[in-house]
């Protein structure tokens, strides 16, 4: 697939997208949107893919949603085409994506990288949802994610100041993994995402799919849900594989089913 705001290359098991926007700090615009969707659907899809990496450039991750996009749009306009509602495919895809975040990710780049799986973070990294300076909100779930991710009060700081918060601030929060040299971020990230893709996948899926129920439901439905997943995956090849292979001292050869 050939795209222009996006460049994808498979590397092993692993699907690296990287925005590429530059003369915009990767803003988000429609094409982006619209390329990203495709590329995670063909990604999921494909049974020799793992895991994916989402990064950007040096400078940005992505500094929000195009502004110039947005700029004339009226209520009309916004409510009819659902804006923004496309992102949250993101969050549909079944395996998992970290997002490498250098350099800033502001705005609606803060918030697709919240919608992936986990944050690797450059410690050049800055985050921030500054749509409060352009007269509006967060509108990509931005208020709910990241006040999931670092509670009330810094969530609540960061929305109504427009504050940057640095890598380490992000860390300490939750928002993020890990920090790593920036110039070691996308290594780093590749490497983390071959071991995800070196995984069985039945169980990758299962485990993204638990951790997110944490998040939309009680704690005792979370653990029912666990339980029947985990005693699911009793009637999986790879859970015979993987206990086999661990008592034979071999690595497991999994076949996905
Ligand atoms: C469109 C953008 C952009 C954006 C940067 N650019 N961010 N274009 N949408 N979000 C463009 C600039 O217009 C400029 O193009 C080029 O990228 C380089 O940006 P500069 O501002 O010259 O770079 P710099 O001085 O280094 O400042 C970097 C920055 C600043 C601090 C990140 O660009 C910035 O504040 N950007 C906007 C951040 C933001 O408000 N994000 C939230 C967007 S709203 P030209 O052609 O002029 O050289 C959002 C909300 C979603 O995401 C939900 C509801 C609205």
């Amino acid at each position: 697939m050939a795209f222009e705001t996006l460049i994808v290359e498979q590397v092993g098991r692993v699907t690296r997208i990287t925005l590429n926007r530059p003369q915009a700090l990767n803003a988000l615009n429609s094409q982006v949107l619209t390329e990203l969707i495709a590329a995670l659907a063909a990604f999921d899809a494909d049974d020799g893919q793992g895991c994916a990496v989402l990064t950007g450039s040096e400078k940005a991750f992505a500094a929000g949603a195009d502004i110039k996009e947005m700029q004339a749009q009226g209520f009309a306009d916004m409510y009819a085409t659902n804006f923004f509602s496309g992102w949250e495919t993101v969050t549909r895809t079944r395996k998992p994506i970290i997002a490498a975040v250098a350099g800033y990710a502001l705005g609606g780049g803060c918030e697709v990288a919240m919608m992936c799986d986990f944050i690797l973070a450059a410690d050049t990294a800055k985050f921030g949802q500054p749509e409060i300076k352009l007269g509006v909100t967060p509108g990509m779930g931005g208020s709910q994610r990241l006040t999931h991710a670092v509670g009330k009060a810094k969530a609540m700081e960061m929305v109504l100041t427009g504050r940057m918060i640095g890598a380490e601030e992000a860390e300490r929060a939750g928002l993020v993994a890990r920090i790593v040299p920036a110039a070691d971020l996308l290594d780093e990230a590749m490497k983390t995402a071959e071991t995800i893709a070196a995984m069985a996948p039945l169980a990758v899926v299962a485990n993204k799919e638990m951790v997110n129920a944490a998040f939309e439901t009680s704690l005792a439905q979370g653990v029912q849900f666990e339980r029947r997943l985990f005693n699911g995956l009793f009637g999986t090849a790879d859970q015979k594989e993987g206990m086999t292979a661990f008592v034979e001292k071999r690595p497991g050869n999994w076949t996905g089913r």
